[in-house]
């Protein structure tokens, strides 16, 4: 049988021939036949060829670069999750250490990024400030410009893997009116953030290190995600050849938004707001009415158990070992159980998503909420990273522009102000 679609216009009895490929068509298929097709959210639009994560929503299955989420989350650091994202294989040894090297000596930021965040108002949200620094970055290296050069590339691409963990501190530092806390470069990734975080006046942070692995579990599981809503906006950014950090900066306000990494900010608010587990029924039948939505549950992919979800709950466990109970904790597991067994959730397969747990674990590390989307935009640098370079690269990429479908008015003649009629008040 050969790989063609067939299909005919019902309105004129033509027929038209479309080649599959990679169980895809191309949408400039339908040219041929004077259409486009629409899909505003991109349901059934692939965008790109990626060689980078790959997700089965329906089996609950997440690959970054072919390798299961769950043994990279076991046996792996985020530095060589981040290599592997970016570089396609993992490191050896000797390659792991000069990257971690690489990304060591650049975790500084100049003295006027300092002042620019110094800046900020003492109530500013964090994702505002990072957002913000990050697109303030590039005037810092005008040199990022140059998208076409690999070795410019590769030169950013680690100063912002080492970056922004700084910025991201720092801005949790400034909301606390706490001096900031400078990169201690004898310290790995997480262990070197937690001490930016953190440390007051002794010479030496010393994290937990059930904690710091905690976190390192934590940056694994966020890193990429493929063609979600941010790293389709970096992509989209990144096409017009912008220089990555202000397509990054543009990438981390997609992700602010609570019906992506906001949602584990959202899902803390909705866990105080619900306040205890007797509470739980009731609020499982506004959302029901269509009154909210339950945050941290649903996901465009998955249409099971997101793996990452799995692998949290646990890490959530190891993690209170050390801290204590988070007192949410019940809360969220009674969320859960009701869900699971509930028709309206089972039928529309709404199982909890990655920001379900995260959240508790933020907060028993002692963030505060509004910290919680900047803690996914720490490790989701590298994987926006990743998509970046394997766009700028692709021989098919081209300036992302969509088309529309006209739904305003056919042409009119232009109204002197004076015969204007005002519209009515509500549509201002
Ligand atoms: N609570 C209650 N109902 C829901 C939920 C929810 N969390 N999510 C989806 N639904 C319902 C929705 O009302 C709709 O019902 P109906 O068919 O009767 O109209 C149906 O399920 C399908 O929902 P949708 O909005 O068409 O699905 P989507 O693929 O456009 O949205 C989503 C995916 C993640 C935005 C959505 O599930 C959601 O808003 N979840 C809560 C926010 C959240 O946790 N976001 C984090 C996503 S994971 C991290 C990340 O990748 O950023």
């Amino acid at each position: 049988m050969p790989d063609i679609l067939t299909f005919t216009d019902g309105r004129s009895g033509e027929s038209f021939e479309a080649p599959i490929e990679e169980h895809s068509i191309r949408a400039t298929a339908l040219k041929q036949a004077g259409l486009a097709s629409f899909d505003p959210a991109f349901l059934n639009t692939a965008s790109v060829r990626s060689a980078i994560t790959y997700i089965d929503g329906d089996a609950g299955i997440l690959r970054y670069r072919g390798y299961p989420i769950e043994q990279l989350a076991e046996s792996a650091t985020y530095l060589e999750v981040a290599y592997l994202l970016i570089h396609g294989e993992l490191p050896t040894q000797e390659e792991l250490a000069h990257w971690a090297h690489d990304i060591t000596m650049h975790t500084f930021l100049h003295e006027n990024v300092k002042r620019v965040m110094e800046g900020f108002r003492y109530d500013a949200h964090p994702m505002g400030m990072l957002i913000s620094v990050v697109a303030a970055l590039s005037t810092f290296y005008p040199e990022a410009q140059d998208v076409d050069d690999d070795a410019v590339r590769m030169q950013q691409v680690v100063r912002l893997i080492a970056k922004v963990p700084t910025v991201a501190a720092w801005s949790y530092r400034h909301s606390r009116g706490l001096p900031y806390v400078y990169p201690d470069n004898d310290l790995g990734f997480s262990a070197n953030f937690l001490s930016m975080m953190f440390r007051m006046a002794e010479p030496r942070f010393h994290a937990e290190p059930a904690l710091e692995r905690a976190l390192e579990v934590l940056f694994i599981l966020h890193a990429d995600h493929e063609q979600n809503c941010s790293a389709n906006v970096m992509r989209s950014i990144a096409s017009s050849k912008a220089d990555p950090y202000v397509s990054l900066a543009g990438a981390a306000a997609a992700l602010y938004g609570p019906l992506h990494g906001g949602a584990n900010e959202a899902v803390l608010r909705m866990l105080n707001e619900i306040g205890s587990v007797k509470h739980v029924p009731g609020f499982i039948a506004r959302v029901k009415a269509g009154e909210g939505r339950l945050m941290g549950f649903g996901h465009r992919v998955y249409k099971n158990y997101d793996p990452r979800a799995r692998i949290i709950k646990q890490t959530a466990d190891e993690v209170f070992e050390v801290t204590g109970r988070n007192p949410l904790l019940d809360i969220a597991l009674e969320l859960e159980k009701i869900a699971l067994e509930d028709d309206y959730f089972v039928s529309r397969k709404l199982y909890p998503n990655v920001d379900f747990y995260s959240g508790l674990i933020y907060q028993a590390l002692g963030l505060p909420t509004a910290l919680f989307p900047v803690m996914f935009a720490i490790p989701r640098t590298s994987g926006w990273l990743a998509q970046w370079l394997e766009g700028v690269q692709d021989p098919e990429q081209k300036i992302a522009r969509p088309r529309q479908l006209y739904v305003g008015p056919a042409e009119r003649q232009f109204v002197p102000i004076e015969s204007r009629r005002a519209l009515p008040v509500s549509t201002h």
